[in-house]
């Protein structure tokens, strides 16, 4: 492994525009589960059950109640880990220019990075089903679910459920970043959900390195993947990080 990682940081200290895609992996080492695989919430819970839209709409409070709730309680004690840290550090020596996240937990900007796309929304707003009002999420009460706006409206978290829209917006800048980055770090995520798994193909048609971080091999790895380290983010991308800045020293 220690080869691997300077290989993917001789590659990195010679590039200036990064782009990093990051799934739940890489916040697994602060204490949020992930949605697949070992321990994964969806083990537990059926997605198209509690994390759909019409699922939602059609009882908030049970949503309310099975999900999201425990969501919160997860994500209002999370906080970043090495791996967050690790790419700051890498933002901060001008070779990462953007993180495209799937994870609505915040730790990528509370790690210090300041280009982060919230790929599939934030967790830290809730907004009202009506009138559209926003609520930081840390200070909801959750005396009664679902939580209520003044108007009267449901509240519901500012994240994409399956059976909605990626933002827009995000979709084609991060379309537009994967097509023009050099190089591709893909940290953390089963590459399973589309259009977010899709982002390294197009990084790889045009050109990127793409390095891989996870202790699992996932359907990019051999295929679209050029160098895969094969561990948790916490110690690779420290590690990574420490390379890359012993060669810009
Ligand atoms: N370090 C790095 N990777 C890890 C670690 C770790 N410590 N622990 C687990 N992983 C890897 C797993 O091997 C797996 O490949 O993280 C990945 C987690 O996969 P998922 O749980 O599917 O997360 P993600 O890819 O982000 O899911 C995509 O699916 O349910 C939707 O909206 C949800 O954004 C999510 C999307």
């Amino acid at each position: 492994m220690e080869e691997l990682i300077r290989q993917a940081a001789g590659i990195l200290a010679a590039k200036r525009n990064v782009v990093a895609l990051t799934g739940a992996g890489i916040s697994v080492e602060s204490g949020i589960p992930p949605f697949r695989g070992k321990g994964g919430l969806w083990e537990k819970i059926d997605p198209m059950q509690y994390a759909h839209i019409d699922a939602f709409l059609k009882d908030p409070a049970e949503v309310w109640e099975v999900l999201i709730k425990s969501m919160k309680e997860v994500l209002d004690r999370a906080r970043p880990n090495a791996a967050h840290q690790a790419l700051y550090r890498l933002e901060r020596l001008g070779i990462l220019k953007t993180i495209i996240t799937q994870n609505v937990d915040g730790l990528h900007q509370a790690a210090g990075s300041t280009d982060v796309i919230e790929f599939h929304g934030s967790f830290a707003v809730q907004r009202c089903m009506d009138c559209q009002a926003s609520f930081d999420t840390g200070s909801l009460e959750l005396d009664s679910l679902p939580p209520l706006c003044r108007c009267g409206g449901v509240l519901r978290p500012d994240v994409v459920f399956f059976g909605e829209m990626i933002p827009p917006n995000h979709l084609k800048r991060s379309q537009l970043l994967s097509a023009a980055c050099e190089a591709m770090l893909v940290i953390g995520t089963s590459a399973t959900v589309e259009p977010a798994a899709y982002m390294p193909v197009i990084a790889k048609r045009s050109g990127a390195v793409i390095i891989e971080i996870n202790p699992e091999p996932t359907p990019l790895t051999g295929e679209i993947t050029d160098l895969a380290l094969m561990g948790k983010a916490g110690r690779v991308m420290s590690r990574l990080a420490e390379q890359v800045e012993k060669l810009m020293a």
